[in-house]
């Protein structure tokens, strides 16, 4: 191990090791080789809160569970929230252009959308803000009740997520002055999510580690900029259990860094309009 001034006293090799055993069995994320840095940053406002001097002390205070909120914090910490506005923008043309116009042809009455890792919330509002763009569109001809359920394992960013408000850049990486007049409403210097837009969402805590077929089934599932954190098992195990909760013909749409190559032969690949979806076989 490589010590840095961080990382020194706070954080031995056998503690690493142990840590990222821990974070791999509670949230699936697998920590490479010499992240000791990322650990001790990440890991150093909790321990400073809760007046713990090193890792091993931290995991300790774990496996005795004297402090249930521990677990919830380390991986409110360790998970990495980066999201922006229409990221991939070429999966919303391709749910406009394409999923809904075929979903609305077979006249479905009930249209379930599942953002699997919503972060912050800025992907299922997006998704709202392209349906209600879509219903504007084809008034009278799709009237199928759409809910679009969003998910996260970190506790703190799916407080605010439904909260859906945004400020600094998060108010505008990804958003066009247009787009923030249309969807949001300014709140002093923050722009916060319509009421139309939120209305359609709802959040909720689960691991994709974790059995979540009671969520009920999808139409289609966004499961982006997440699996690459997994180990080679996780992301195949997740791949299967989510294709068994897809709807037939249901759509999976991954990151545009992401493949389903090797790890899954339950879906077809489409490639169109510069992205990238699977339909489910
Ligand atoms: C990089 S963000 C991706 C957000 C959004 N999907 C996007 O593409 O912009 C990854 C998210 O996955 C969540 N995450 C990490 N491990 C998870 C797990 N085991 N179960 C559910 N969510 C997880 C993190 O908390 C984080 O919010």
């Amino acid at each position: 191990m490589h010590e840095t001034s961080v990382t020194k006293g706070i954080l031995s090799h056998g503690d690493y090791e142990a840590f990222q055993q821990f974070l791999q069995q509670a949230c699936g994320i697998v920590l490479g080789a010499g992240k000791e840095y990322l650990v001790s940053s990440r890991l150093g406002g909790l321990m400073r809160h809760y007046d713990i001097a090193t890792v091993g002390e931290l995991l300790n205070q774990l496996h005795h569970g004297r402090n249930p909120s521990l677990k919830t914090g380390i991986i409110d910490a360790m998970t990495t929230n980066e999201t922006f506005w229409f990221r991939d923008m070429a999966h919303f043309n391709l749910l406009q252009q394409r999923i809904l116009p075929e979903l609305c042809d077979r006249s479905a009455s009930r249209i379930r959308i599942w953002s699997a890792a919503c972060s912050s919330g800025q992907e299922p509002y997006n998704i709202s803000m392209v349906v209600e763009e879509f219903l504007a569109r084809n008034r009278g001809r799709f009237n199928a009740m759409t809910e679009i359920v969003a998910t996260d394992i970190s506790q703190r960013i799916l407080e605010a997520a439904r909260r859906g408000i945004y400020c600094g850049m998060s108010a505008s990486r990804g958003l066009s002055a247009e787009q923030s007049k249309r969807y949001f409403v300014r709140t002093g210097d923050c722009l916060e999510v319509r009421p139309e837009i939120k209305r359609r969402v709802s959040f909720r805590n689960a691991n994709l580690t974790q059995g979540y077929e009671l969520l009920g089934r999808f139409d289609i599932i966004f499961c982006r900029n997440v699996l690459i954190y997994f180990s080679r098992t996780q992301k195949q195990e997740i791949l299967t259990r989510m294709a068994r909760i897809l709807n037939p013909g249901g759509y999976l749409l991954l990151g545009s860094t992401e493949s389903l190559s090797g790890h899954s032969d339950q879906f077809d690949m489409i490639s169109e309009s510069g992205g990238i979806i699977y339909r489910l076989k």
